[in-house]
């Protein structure tokens, strides 16, 4: 998938802004507090329909604006997509593919894919499991529109029941409206740890073979898939254990085991990078699943997904810096950096100067 052309208006320091970016390496030059990272979030946004930033679409409105809208036209081996995300400071956002109004956001699914790898990635590794779970379902929304259904539904279904355990502990004998949100639950639940399963022990291979390369073949890592509910493909088990919960749930007014409470486990050498790890460690770890997802990723969609590098040339050693460049042939790709130094061989197609919210072509 190549994108061939993205419109910002209005979209965080962008008055208005066009990028026609090549098939290969496009980079984006510029001071800190330029506009740079606010280019990759647009389009980060046409992937997953959010922003890697915030949550609020109210931040991404250009300050005094009343709307924000951010197009982008790719090419794909099917023809031409395209996505329109329109953020209006009042009321809700609207989404176009191809034209046309969405009715339910799992559309803008995988027409526009990519990945992002940017310093913030650390903190998939080292963060509590809100990120790592973050950085599977983002992955899997893009590959697999059933999975992201899934997770809405799984939402609705936690928030039913928390709220269902709030008025439990004022009146306990509505215990019983526990059973249709459990239903709930287990159903979706089982469906999000089926897909994450899988889709963890394809990554956890990928993973140790690219970061063998990068870590010079000195370390294994390993990615784990550790299930809050450990029910394989068992609704029953998933109930079961929900089920189990229930004194303690009421007691703590919310739901403590399920999907929601899935972690993922790095594993260097065997042990967690996230307690163990040195920052290096843990950087080329970051590092080594992002790749493993764009991997991931073009297997499951038959071609590459982009790929944006939002400042993370300058933070890598030059021996992991080439393992990188080594990998982009193929990959349209979007470096930020501040210092053309850093690019070391990554052969730029187009480089734009970033500069006060405006692009300039180089
Ligand atoms: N909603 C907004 N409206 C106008 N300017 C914004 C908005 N959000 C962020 N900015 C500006 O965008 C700039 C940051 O852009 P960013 O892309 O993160 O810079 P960098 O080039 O360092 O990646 C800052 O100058 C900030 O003031
Ligand atoms: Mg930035």
């Amino acid at each position: 998938m190549k994108i061939t052309r993205a419109e910002l208006t209005h979209f965080r320091s962008y008055e208005t802004c066009v990028l026609e970016p090549c098939e290969g390496v496009n980079v984006l030059l510029g001071d800190n507090g330029q506009g740079k990272t606010n280019v990759l979030e647009a389009l980060y946004l046409c992937c997953t329909g959010r922003s890697h930033r915030t949550r609020q679409d109210r931040e991404l409105i250009r300050w005094g604006a009343d709307f924000a809208a951010v197009r982008v036209d790719a090419l794909r081996r099917d023809g031409s997509h395209q996505v329109e995300i329109a953020l209006p400071a009042l009321g809700r956002r609207r989404i176009r593919v191809a034209g046309q109004e969405i009715a339910r956001s799992g559309e803008l699914m995988g027409h526009v894919t990519g990945v992002l790898f940017s310093p913030e990635d650390l903190r998939t590794v080292k963060d509590g499991p809100a990120e790592r779970r973050r950085f599977v379902d983002m992955a899997l929304s893009q590959i697999r529109p059933a999975y992201y259904y899934a997770l809405q539904r799984y939402a609705r279904a936690l928030k039913q029941r928390n709220e269902a355990l709030k008025a439990i502990a004022a009146r306990p004998s509505l215990a019983a409206t526990l059973d249709a949100w459990d239903e709930q639950l287990a159903d979706a639940g089982i469906e999000l740890s089926s897909h994450r399963r899988t889709y963890i022990e394809k990554l956890s291979a990928v993973a140790a073979g690219i970061h063998r390369d990068i870590a010079d073949g000195r370390e294994r890592l390993e990615i784990r898939y550790l299930p809050s509910v450990s029910a394989g493909d068992d609704a029953r088990a998933y109930l079961e254990a929900l089920f189990s919960a229930r004194e303690t749930d009421a007691r703590r007014m919310t739901t403590t085991v399920g999907a929601h409470r899935d972690d993922v486990q790095i594993l260097v050498e065997g042990r967690d990078v996230r307690a163990f790890g040195s920052q290096g460690q843990q950087r080329t770890a970051a590092l080594a699943m992002r790749l493993s997802e764009l991997e991931v990723m073009r297997d499951r969609l038959g071609e590459w997904p982009m790929l944006m590098l939002d400042d993370v040339m300058s933070e890598l050693d030059p021996g992991r810096r080439r393992q990188l460049v080594g990998r982009l042939k193929g990959v349209q790709t979007f470096i930020t950096c501040t210092d053309a130094a850093d690019l070391a061989g990554a052969e730029a197609g187009k480089m734009w100067r970033v500069e006060q919210g405006a692009l300039k072509e180089d």
